[in-house]
């Protein structure tokens, strides 16, 4: 399993949420139409909104959790707009990475790029490489 960080990023953690995007999205087009999507979570929010103008039958609940779902693991964050909470809930950093970006971020203006983020003290590179299609700039790159 030492692989496994990698490859969160590719395909569909089996995490809460995952039972009903199997039964709710593996309908009619795949799982696999998603797989290298990544989305905001308001922009997911209107796509699992238009799948049910196609046609597609689910409870309130059940379209928040996939939703959810969509939103933690198929998106792309802006690292220059995100709270400490998104940091630690989209990218998986731990709190105090987190609380370092915001910090840095304030100091210092707005993260330009990737190697910008790699220059905060602290901060584990290893695992923004591995979320590194998942973060965003601007709002513009969504
Ligand atoms: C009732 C059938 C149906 C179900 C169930 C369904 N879809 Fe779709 N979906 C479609 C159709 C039809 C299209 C448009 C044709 C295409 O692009 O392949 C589409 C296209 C999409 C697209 C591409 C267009 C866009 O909005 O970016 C996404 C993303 C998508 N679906 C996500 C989902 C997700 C997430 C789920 C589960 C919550 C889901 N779909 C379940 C019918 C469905």
């Amino acid at each position: 399993m030492l692989l496994a960080p990698l490859c969160i990023a590719a395909s569909y953690p089996d995490r809460p949420g995952k039972k009903n995007v199997d039964k709710l999205c593996g309908g009619c087009h795949g799982l696999k139409l998603m797989e290298p999507m990544r989305k905001t979570r308001t922009a997911w929010q209107a796509s699992v909104e238009d799948m049910v103008t196609k046609g597609m039958k689910a409870e309130d609940d059940e379209l928040e959790e996939v939703v959810n779902y969509f939103a933690k693991y198929f998106s792309r964050l802006n690292v220059n707009k995100a709270s400490p909470a998104e940091l630690t809930d989209v990218l998986d950093l731990e709190a105090r990475q987190a609380a370092a970006l915001v910090d840095y971020r304030a100091k210092n203006g707005d993260f330009k790029n990737f190697g910008a983020l790699e220059k905060v003290p602290g901060v584990d590179r290893k695992k923004l490489a591995e979320q590194r299609d998942r973060i965003a700039f601007t709002t513009a790159a969504f």
